[in-house]
């Protein structure tokens, strides 16, 4: 009896053995920690990470950057594709900017994702400390270009799920040249008076779906700027800020125009502007065509919807020739 019993399940076993070596195999996971990244915070961990990255990407199956708990200090990252197979990049920790915000500042780009097609980036938060940076803009001292903290440029069905971005020197998420990008509950945040802080910037790109969130930053909460089409906005808390803009436009005369936007189901708390379409008077061939704001909740916004064809924000040396953005 007690052999008829056991060879049924020395059959489970083994299918449990083969579905497990089988899943490690379709997934593996490339943890920087194992490359000698070290989440004290202090130890530079960029190499670690770049490591990681083109071992995941060189991969001919599925395969997982994995960032566990802890501060990693890091400079400049690009992560360069095409790669192999699909990329999940999974943080559970932090990854924090070099203090001297040189390091990442003059290259204008903190961690950027380049010509990545099928990636998920899962979690975490990132704290480019722009603190410094933004005093000596603010000084007009001599200083760097600053970087954008997390970047996609040229890259293709991307989800960029549950990040937290703090203190970019710039802009703190762009998307550039990509389509069909999601982006998920992302919490972003810098304070009111950090210059050019944008939390979400578009360009050159179609399909973008920003879903669930809450921005406050020194400037726009999402600015879609020239060729951004079929954008999908909803369930944004976005303030402070200067709210989710269309532009600035017009800056070439040969430019891409933005073409369906739909904002809904958002919140602007103490923000400059609610929605609004901004354009340089000067003369374009871009164009804003279908644009749909609605259901959308203003608390102290000074201006809730503005279109402004003569965008001018100091108030001098700005174009005047025509309202060509149409
Ligand atoms: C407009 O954009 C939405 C959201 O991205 C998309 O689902 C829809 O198909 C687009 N419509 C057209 C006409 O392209």
């Amino acid at each position: 009896m007690a052999k008829n019993i056991s060879f049924p399940l020395v059959i489970v076993l083994f299918s449990i053995f083969f579905f497990l070596v089988n899943s490690s195999k379709a997934m593996p996971s490339f943890n920087v920690q194992r490359y000698g990244a070290r989440g004290d915070g202090r130890t530079d961990a960029t190499k670690p990470f770049l490591t990681a990255w083109s071992l995941a990407c060189g991969s001919s199956s599925q395969a997982m950057v994995y960032i566990p708990r802890g501060t990693y200090l890091v400079g400049n990252l690009v992560f360069w594709g095409p790669c192999k197979n699909i990329i999940t990049f999974k943080i559970d920790g932090t990854l924090v900017a070099p203090e001297n915000y040189w390091s990442i500042g003059s290259s204008g780009y903190w961690i950027l994702f380049a010509k990545v097609n099928r990636i998920s980036v899962i979690g975490g938060t990132i704290d480019a400390r722009g603190a410094g940076y933004w005093s000596c803009r603010k000084k007009g001292g001599h200083c760097p270009q600053g970087a954008r903290s997390i970047s996609f440029s040229w890259c293709n069905n991307v989800l960029l799920s549950g990040l937290t971005s703090l203190n970019s020197q710039n802009m703190h998420v762009t998307v550039h040249h990509s389509s069909n990008v999601r982006i998920q509950n992302i919490r972003i945040r810098a304070p009111s008076g950090s210059p050019n802080t944008d939390g979400i910037h578009v360009q050159s790109s179609s399909g973008v779906t920003v879903s669930g969130g809450t921005i406050a930053t020194g400037d726009d909460c999402i600015a879609l700027s020239q060729g951004s089409r079929n954008i999908w906005i909803e369930r944004v808390n976005c303030g402070p800020g200067h709210g989710i803009s269309i532009g600035s436009l017009g800056d070439y005369a040969n430019e891409e125009g933005v073409q369906n936007v739909t904002v809904t189901s958002s919140a602007f708390t103490r923000t400059q502007n609610g929605v609004r379409i901004k354009t340089w008077a000067r003369p374009s061939r871009g164009f804003v065509r279908s644009v749909v704001f609605r259901n959308l909740i203003m608390k102290n916004v000074d201006n809730p919807v503005i279109i402004d064809q003569n965008y001018c924000p100091n108030g001098k040396g700005c174009p005047r020739q025509v309202y060509s953005v149409t």
